[in-house]
């Protein structure tokens, strides 16, 4: 059975993580035949020069039509001036919203092997294996009405809506609770319950669906205490369910516990789960500026963006505590894989380009095939 495979390289690093990403990619399906067709788009910046728009209406028909989406990054020093509506940003805003892709998961995994890449010391974060899980498509990112306004005393006022209606909440508690239940079964909610009005419902909300995962242990926790939390004794997390903003906010903190945003996957999930993850990046133009990540190399994040579209079960078994990921997510193998990444990373120039990593992941594959392990190897 074919499945279509929509590349979407981007801007900046897009498509050079990509270029690596489909190499793998075409291993496998080569390898195991498994009828993937690639076709390729353009998105961001790429798409603002080639359209006048960020994301052309019929690279969003393609997007819909097909069995999964694989995004690079977006924006770029290039695009830096135009206006706000039609940013490379606002490509990846449209796609979220018009795919429905309201789950966002994003792990922060920190390998043994890398855990002196940390800024905080390996004890408290050697061995890290965290999920947060992001609603995508909602909150203050879409809210209406935003703008600005002229008050009496003429000067201009800006403002947003935060809003999130119970089903939006209930939907992405879900899939908060559908995680912890194939983890740790440890879920803990993150909001500002004691100010903001939006954050109280989601709380009522995510206690109301609770009832439905009584095996999984639910806590709540207000997101500046996360935030402290996070940096204080990340392992007491398994699965931390939140909001579009705070989510944002939490999810590179989280990144930096493991040394570099640039390693770590996301998925982006819409309702159907099944056949549609579409892989999304976990930086923007935004993290290049502020120089969080290298402009190019030192990135594998395509090689395992890849990776989470082969998983069966499409992305959300991917995340299984204890289930290493990345192609060949055998332990061992990741273990030499992150452990020769490591090495080009720090020796040398300092950096492991996206090749490099494509590279690592090939030469190991036939080290998982052996095994006879197919499910290993995707
Ligand atoms: C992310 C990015 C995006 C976001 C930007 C580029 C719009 O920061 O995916 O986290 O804020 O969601
Ligand atoms: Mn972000």
């Amino acid at each position: 059975m074919s499945k279509q495979i929509l590349i979407l390289p981007g801007d900046g690093i897009g498509p050079e993580i990509m270029a690596e990403a489909v190499k793998v990619l075409e291993l496998a399906n080569d390898k195991y035949s498994l009828g993937f067709e690639l076709s390729h788009d353009v998105i961001g910046g790429a798409a603002i020069d080639k359209h006048g728009v960020p994301l052309a209406d019929e690279t969003l028909d393609r997007a819909r039509a097909a069995d999964a989406v694989l995004l690079g990054a977006v924006g770029g020093p290039k695009w830096d001036k135009i206006e706000r509506d039609i940013r490379p940003e606002r490509g990846l805003l449209k796609i979220r919203a018009q795919l429905g892709l309201f789950g966002n998961l994003r792990p922060a995994i920190l390998y043994p092997q890398l855990a002196d890449a940390s800024s905080l010391k390996p004890e408290i974060v050697s061995g890290l294996d965290i999920l947060i899980v992001r609603e995508l498509t909602g909150g203050i990112y879409f809210g209406a009405p935003r703008g600005t306004r002229e008050l009496e005393n003429g000067e201009r006022q800006s403002y947003d809506t935060l809003p999130y209606s119970e089903s939006e909440i209930r939907r992405i508690a879900r899939v908060g609770f559908d995680m912890a239940r194939v983890r740790g079964k440890k879920l803990c909610s993150v909001d500002k319950a004691n100010v903001l009005a939006s954050s109280q419902l989601w709380r009522e909300v995510v206690e109301q669906v609770a009832k439905d995962y009584p095996d999984v242990e639910l806590s709540h926790m207000y997101v500046d205490n996360a935030a402290m939390q996070l940096v204080r004794a990340p392992k007491q997390f398994d699965v931390i369910v939140t909001d579009n903003m705070f989510g944002d906010i939490l999810s590179d903190e989280a990144s930096m516990l493991t040394g570099s945003i640039g390693m770590l996957p996301s998925a982006s999930l819409d309702a159907n789960n099944k056949g549609h993850v579409r892989a999304m990046p976990r930086f923007g133009a935004g993290h290049r500026r502020a120089g969080h990540c290298q402009p190019v190399g030192d990135d594998s994040v395509g090689v395992d963006d890849a990776a989470l579209q082969l998983q069966p079960g499409c992305g959300r078994g991917r995340y299984r505590k204890g289930r290493q990921p990345g192609v060949g997510p055998r332990a061992a193998h990741r273990g030499h894989l992150v452990a020769g990444l490591r090495e080009s990373r720090y020796a040398g120039n300092g950096r492991c380009s996206s090749r490099r990593a494509a590279e690592s992941v090939i030469s190991l594959a036939p080290l998982v095939a052996d095994a006879g392990k197919r499910a290993h190897f995707l």
